[in-house]
């Protein structure tokens, strides 16, 4: 027996729309299609995402985009099986968009709804790659509002081994690269200069590097950023490429060495990449040799798939059916959850 499961995604600044299809026993489900509308240039004039414009066009784009969806698969809206949302963590009112339509559709449908944990969509993501991982593995977590190792030994036995402090690590790339001017949202635009510069020019803090454990803290590491930006002065768009490429090293080297240590302290053999910054090519080279030295494989997501997306959420919520650790409910009264720990799905 198949399902056939659509995704909505809307919990920040982009609009995702999916449909997966599950099949019984053992099969990895598969991704029919999906689509997919980024807000970055709305927001861009604004310097970050305003919530009130995000959960705007989450409005108009969400229904042009899930019928994109159905006629990319060729298949009809009465064909969905089960209807899964985004139900946090997030903006309330972009959250709230994805509920209400993956409810309305699902009253609608006279079909089940569920609502899916952002961040197991961003962490169950390389399933949708063709060379799926096996569990258990060791995850590391790096989106714009969260970075997390975690012990992962199947859907939804998830334990943490630890987590930023204070800034995450697409935040250390934001908040640095608009210290520099180079906008919102400024990781990747931030991953391009640096590749025009040098990264041992300025010597930047590798905050909890030993700290003995694994968490992290990248909220000194942008103050160092804008002490230098500041000490430069004039100097600054001279060594703009430089001081990008200094900070991009200091934050992968942490991200890396403490993906190591979980290596260790796991004894497991293999490392799952999730959420935007995964996108990081650097990121991935550093990651890549050092994991190929020790006989660990790495599983990223698609490059395209790193960052926020329907298909993660309906690819979350098919695993979730599958495994059994969840039922689909004909309870169309929903909530949101913009605050909601990971661990607590288990
Ligand atoms: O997972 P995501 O799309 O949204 C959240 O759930 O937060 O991650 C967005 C974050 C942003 O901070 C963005 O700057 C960062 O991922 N990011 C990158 C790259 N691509 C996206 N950071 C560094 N290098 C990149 N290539
Ligand atoms: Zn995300």
């Amino acid at each position: 027996m198949s399902l056939l499961i659509l995704g909505i995604e809307s919990s920040c600044d982009e609009t995702g729309v999916a449909l997966v299809e599950a099949q019984g026993g053992a099969h990895v489900p598969r991704l029919l299609a999906h689509a997919l509308h980024s807000q970055i240039e709305m927001h861009q004039a604004y310097g970050g995402v305003v919530p009130e414009l995000a959960s705007r066009d989450h409005i108009r784009r969400v229904l042009p985009l899930a019928e994109a969806v159905f006629a990319e698969a060729g298949r009809t809206l009465g064909a969905v099986d089960v209807v899964a949302f985004t139900r946090g963590p997030g903006l309330a009112g972009a959250l709230l968009v994805g509920a209400g339509v993956g409810c309305a559709l699902g009253a609608a449908l006279d079909k089940p709804v569920l609502g899916v944990h952002h961040l197991e969509g961003h962490l169950l993501s390389p399933f949708l790659s063709a060379d799926p991982p096996e569990f258990p593995f060791v995850a590391l977590l790096v989106s714009g509002g969260h970075t997390q190792l975690m012990r992962v030994d199947g859907v939804g036995q998830y334990a943490l081994l630890g987590e930023t402090i204070d800034d995450a690590a697409g935040e250390a790339f934001d908040k640095s690269a608009k210290l520099m001017g180079l906008g919102y949202p400024g990781g990747p635009a931030l991953s391009r200069l640096a590749q025009q510069g040098d990264p041992t020019v300025f010597a930047l803090p590798r905050p909890l590097l030993h700290s003995g454990d694994l968490d992290f803290s990248f909220a000194g590491l942008k103050t160092a950023v804008l002490t230098q930006a500041r000490k430069l002065g004039d100097q600054l768009e001279a060594r703009k490429a430089d001081l990008a490429a200094s900070t991009q090293a200091a934050i992968v080297e942490v991200l890396v060495k403490k993906t190591l240590k979980a290596l260790r302290q796991t004894g497991l053999q293999r490392v799952v990449v999730a959420g935007g910054v995964g996108a990081n090519r650097l990121l991935r080279e550093q990651l890549d040799a050092a994991c190929a030295r020790q006989r660990v494989r790495v599983h990223y997501p698609e490059l395209h798939l790193c960052t926020d997306n329907g298909a993660m959420i309906a690819m979350a919520a098919a695993m979730r059916l599958q495994a059994g650790r969840e039922q689909a409910r004909r309870d169309y009264a929903f909530d949101v959850k913009p605050r909601w720990p990971l661990d607590s799905l288990c």
